[in-house]
């Protein structure tokens, strides 16, 4: 049952590995997946000026290296059984997850298409001053099977509005690279998901990688970033989390949506 459904957005709650079982084959034109980075190990940094707690809640928890692959490993090999053969997969992670889910990805036999560098021109300084600070995610770009053909909208890339990206040219190709500041103030309005991505992200992965009137599937949805853009942009959507109040939040976003569109 889902949690809350319409005819173009559907939120389920509970275990991405229970729901994705209970979704048809060959479905999903197009994965965003934000798993647990695993870091919330009582340990500290810096927000808006303010010394905080690096912990997002008892779902990024790390239960160990080996626990940790197998659960990337069976949620990306989930994923698989759902995607269309030319369907792609997005991960977004820091180092705590990316490389686990790299592997996973091979092992899984998915085709590596392209890793993006998410730069983060305002991220917080270092506390510790014992390390670079960390100012960027990795996004790994997936195909499901590895001769089938993608989507890749490259006209959008190259010619689209990218002016807020001060590393996107106009006119030039989309690079690898891409420069996206934090949440804006309206993306907060209903609250904020300790790691909510912004719409601006989402926009930049649907547009390039789906067409409209695709169905877009994020297994680990929170605040359901991925399906606000899907929406937004003419795409179907359905997400799952296991938390309840981020699935509020999601309905909360959705219902606003003609509010900001
Ligand atoms: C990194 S956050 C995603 C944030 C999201 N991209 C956004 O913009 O709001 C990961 C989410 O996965 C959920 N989660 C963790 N383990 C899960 C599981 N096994 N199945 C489904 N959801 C899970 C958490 O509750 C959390 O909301």
């Amino acid at each position: 049952m889902p949690y809350f459904q319409t005819t173009d957005f559907t939120l389920y709650q509970g275990d991405c590995l229970e729901v994705l079982k209970n979704l048809p084959e060959n479905s999903v034109d197009m994965i965003f997946a934000d798993p647990p980075y695993h870091l919330s190990n009582g340990g500290f940094t810096c927000h808006a000026g303010q010394v905080v707690s690096v912990n997002k809640g008892k779902w990024d928890e790390s239960k160990g290296i080996e626990a940790d692959f197998a659960f990337h490993l069976a949620w990306i090999t989930a994923c698989k059984r759902v995607l269309k053969p030319a369907g792609t997969l997005w991960i977004s992670g820091t180092y705590h997850s990316a490389f686990a889910c790299g592997f996973a990805l091979q092992k899984a036999e998915y085709k590596i298409l392209n890793d993006i560098i998410w730069f983060k021109p305002n991220a917080s300084p270092n506390l510790s001053c014992r390390y670079f600070t960390a100012s960027h995610e990795t996004l790994i770009w997936a195909l499901n099977e590895p001769t089938a053909k993608h989507t890749f909208n490259y006209e959008n890339m190259k010619n689209g509005d990218w002016e807020d990206d001060f590393l996107k040219k106009p006119e030039k190709q989309m690079r690898s690279v891409w420069a996206i500041g934090a949440l804006k103030s309206y993306e907060k309005k209903f609250g904020k998901h300790p790691t909510q991505k912004p719409l601006e992200l989402l926009k930049r992965i649907i547009l390039a990688s789906s067409n409209k009137g695709d169905l877009i599937l994020d297994p680990f949805t929170g605040s359901s970033t991925t399906g606000i853009m899907a929406k937004k942009l003419g795409r179907r959507f359905i997400g799952i989390d296991i938390e309840a109040n981020y699935l509020e939040l999601s309905q909360k976003r959705y219902e606003d949506l003609p509010l900001i569109v």
